[in-house]
């Protein structure tokens, strides 16, 4: 059989990427430049810099991510590119590239949900067994998915409010820690101690959904009341006992839904997945004694990447679920 090669686009947010997957899990090349340093000095990403950002880096992207797979676009089945959600003006940049490329080299187009993205990300390391159920958690996301089979996802607790890479953002710039500030909360709370009493959002009996903006604003007040007493926080112990509400309520209900679902595997997706408390967490509850296989991608296919992009792809390509050249950026778009 021939093989198959799929090239992903990726541009929903602040990394402008392109990659190129072999027969659904193997990465033939992948390119991902980030534009953190521009977004930095406003404390998050800004939209219109996004844009401006993915228009002069695309051609370049895809350039390079063609010449490190020694591929010509005669070579492609598809173009898988993300069609949402994010910022539309990011998105559009991606699709259009995209759509020019299927047109121009007459191969399908393929749109793909970011958020299935960040969970292929754990097909490019591990065959997938179903029924699986993965945990995602980025910077705008934190969800649990169901999967029964490829391409099937149910979304069976998400977040109500803030998703959990943004408490950690929200957190870090309290503590006047740089963007994006969850590895920084990180690199913290291994140093300090998980002392200082902060609330876990249960919410009602036997619900899978999350809510970390009364922990965030906890976390504030904690602040704001130590500095009107004129008391020090330490802010390991701070950054510490933050982590450990947010990985307990996690992994709790992760550990849950892995039981009530009668999961083969459980997968961990999105950037937050860089964490180390998290990963320690969830290594200790799924060890090599569970019946259920963990799965953990590298950080690199962990934050935004377009080699996920191209694996979900894969699969869309395999079931014929192709979109046509009217595709729109869906910043809303439902998983
Ligand atoms: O998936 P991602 O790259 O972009 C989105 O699609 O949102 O996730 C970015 C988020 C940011 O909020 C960042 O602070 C968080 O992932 N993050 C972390 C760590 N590394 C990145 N959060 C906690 N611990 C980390 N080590
Ligand atoms: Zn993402």
């Amino acid at each position: 059989v021939k093989d198959q090669y799929i090239l992903g686009i990726e541009t929903s947010c602040d990394e402008t990427a392109a990659a190129i997957i072999k027969n659904g899990h193997e990465i033939v090349s992948n390119v991902v430049a980030s534009q953190i340093e521009s977004h930095k000095r406003f404390g998050g990403v800004v939209p219109e810099i996004a844009s401006r950002h993915h228009v002069e880096e695309i051609t370049l992207v895809l350039e390079e991510t063609m010449k490190k797979a020694n591929l010509t676009f005669s070579d492609l089945n598809a173009i898988a590119v993300t069609e949402g959600p994010g910022l539309v003006g990011a998105l559009l940049i991606g699709i259009n590239a995209a759509k020019a490329l299927a047109f121009a080299h007459n191969v399908p187009l393929i749109g793909v949900h970011h958020i299935a993205g960040h969970i292929y990300a754990n097909a490019i390391v591990t065959e997938l067994k179903f029924p699986l159920i993965t945990l995602v958690v980025s910077g705008g996301h934190t969800e649990l998915v169901y999967m029964k089979d490829h391409g099937s996802f149910e979304v069976i607790g998400e977040t109500l409010d803030d998703a959990a890479g943004e408490a950690y953002d929200k957190v870090a710039r309290t503590l006047n820690l740089p963007y994006p500030g969850g590895p920084h909360i990180d690199r913290l709370a291994q140093e300090g101690k998980a002392t200082i009493k902060l609330p876990r959002a249960w919410l009602e009996e036997g619900s899978y959904n999350f809510s970390f903006s009364g922990l965030k604003s906890a976390v504030i007040n904690t602040l704001h009341n130590a500095k009107q007493k004129g008391e020090e926080i330490n802010p390991q112990d701070l950054a510490a006992s933050f982590q450990a509400s947010v990985i307990d309520v996690l992994v709790t209900k992760t550990k849950r839904a892995t039981e009530e679902y009668k999961v083969k595997q459980v997968l961990l997706a999105g950037g937050v997945a860089a964490n180390r408390g998290l990963r320690e967490a969830l290594h200790a509850q799924f060890d090599d004694k569970s019946d259920i296989q963990l799965v953990i991608p590298p950080i690199s296919l962990c934050t935004d990447n377009a080699a996920m992009i191209a694996a979900a792809g894969s699969v869309l390509y395999e079931k014929e679920i192709f979109s046509d050249l009217k595709m729109n950026g869906n910043p809303g778009l439902e998983l």
